[in-house]
């Protein structure tokens, strides 16, 4: 690309990370369990952004403010946890990011109808544009349904999938939810994966017969939408009516916001934090719109999904606490069999990834979280997957977002027929 290009390209979103200056992200590899354990903690003293999760497998990588970069390294040096620098300069980091998906972009502007991109990272406004595409092209398979106006107004859709109308109440239903977390891009294009499976390139024709879908894209789309404004490393929603400093710290951590041992670990009450865990349970209609698809069809969701990025992980619960549920053994062997099924289509660049329990395989135990309140009300599988990333920048480069919705499918079907044939009603 010319000179001139980059130039006028940086301009464009100049200043937009300004807040990162100063930022630095490192690499962490903690080699036993005992140092994975203690690491959560020093999220909360040095006020950790955790960008990529660590496991005992593989770094995890996180950014830190330029006030506790020296205390976060002297902490890890006296607990001799090895770490190295991911990046000595987030905020320019952050803009060559921008750059790359900018350039795709204006590429991809030739581009008709309204087919979303896997070559480059989808927003808000192309979702909803395919969503209401694909209800109108299916009518009789497909219902779209907005859950509710987010904070700043904008729907927060889902599509229900049946071949009967969600009337055959016998069937299993699979329920997958992506971008409750603004920035991380790759995950609703694995929920739009499935939708385009199911539909438009059918190859596993089983799983529309033998169950009802309920895919939500994104839950949080008013962050989202942030991020490609803004903000690019914004986690949270946009609310503002939390309390009086929400109007300067707006945003709930919608994955600290569910009705979970709510606010007890690895949550903050400060709505200036990145893991605010709102004013009460459910303090935001994002959440609810979950909350309620999740009362809707209890008795009869046999799979529930919740699509997070990075670190390639698959993790149930109990994560607030590390303990286990009645059903762990089943929530190990499905996992296991969804971890096996990416393995076998995944890129050798790819890591493998690891599946447990979420507060043990990362170290840092957090309540709150949808996977633990799914299933703390009765369903029997349900996870959280950490997509993949190849550990560079902070972006997963766009020419890999097709890779890993179509791996991520293939894990998808594992598990669906899996949970279908343990689910019993
Ligand atoms: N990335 C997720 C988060 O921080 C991990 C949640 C894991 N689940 C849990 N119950 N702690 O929100
Ligand atoms: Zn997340």
């Amino acid at each position: 690309m010319k000179a001139w290009a980059v130039l006028l390209l940086s301009v464009i979103v100049y200043a937009k990370h300004d807040q990162y200056e100063g930022w630095k992200s490192y690499y962490l590899g903690p080699k036993s369990q005992e140092q994975l354990q203690s690491i959560g903690p020093l999220v909360q003293q040095f006020e950790l952004d955790v960008f990529s999760y660590v496991n005992l497998e593989r770094e995890g990588v996180v950014l830190v403010k330029p006030e506790h970069q020296d205390g976060f390294t002297r902490a890890l040096e006296e607990k001799g946890i090895a770490y190295r620098i991911h990046s000595a300069d987030v905020k320019t980091a952050l803009e060559y990011d921008d750059i790359a998906v900018e350039i795709k972009r204006r590429e991809n502007l030739a581009r008709k109808g309204k087919e979303l991109p896997y070559d480059n990272y989808q927003e808000i406004e192309e979702i909803a544009a395919y969503l209401t595409d694909i209800a109108e092209r299916y009518p009789d398979r497909t219902t779209l349904v907005s859950g509710a106006d987010s904070f700043e107004g904008r729907p927060v859709y889902y599509l229900k999938i049946s071949t009967t109308n969600f009337e055959d109440t016998r069937k299993p239903v699979i329920f997958i939810d992506g971008g409750i977390h603004a920035r991380e891009w790759i995950s609703p294009p694995t929920v739009t994966w499935a939708i385009h499976k199911l539909l438009e390139n059918v190859t596993e024709p089983d799983l529309l017969e033998r169950f009802d879908w309920i895919l939500l894209p994104v839950v949080n789309p008013d962050g989202y939408k942030y991020t490609f404004t803004n903000e690019r490393m914004w986690r949270k929603t946009r609310s503002t009516d939390q309390t009086n400093t929400s109007i300067t710290c707006p945003g709930v951590d919608g994955n600290r916001n569910y009705d979970f041992f709510w606010n007890t670990v690895g949550t903050s009450s400060n709505p200036c934090s990145i893991t605010y865990a709102g004013s009460r349970p459910f303090s935001e209609v994002e959440t609810r719109v979950v909350r309620s698809i999740l009362h809707e069809h209890l008795d009869r969701i046999a799979l529930y999904l919740t699509m997070h990025s990075f670190g390639s992980l698959i993790l149930y619960p109990w994560g607030n606490d590390g303990s286990l549920s009645h059903n762990a053994l089943n929530l190990h062997l499905v996992g296991v069999a969804i971890a096996d099924e990416i393995l076998a289509h995944t890129l050798p660049i790819f890591p493998r990834y690891v599946v447990g329990n979420a507060a043990l395989a990362i170290g840092y135990a957090a309540s709150g979280a949808a996977e633990d309140y799914a299933h703390s009300i009765g369903v029997p599988l349900s996870y959280t997957i950490e997509l993949p990333s190849l550990g560079q920048g902070f972006i997963l480069d766009p020419r890999y977002i097709e890779q890993v919705c179509r791996e991520t499918w293939q894990g998808i079907v594992v598990g669906a027929r899996m949970a279908g044939d343990l689910f019993v009603l």
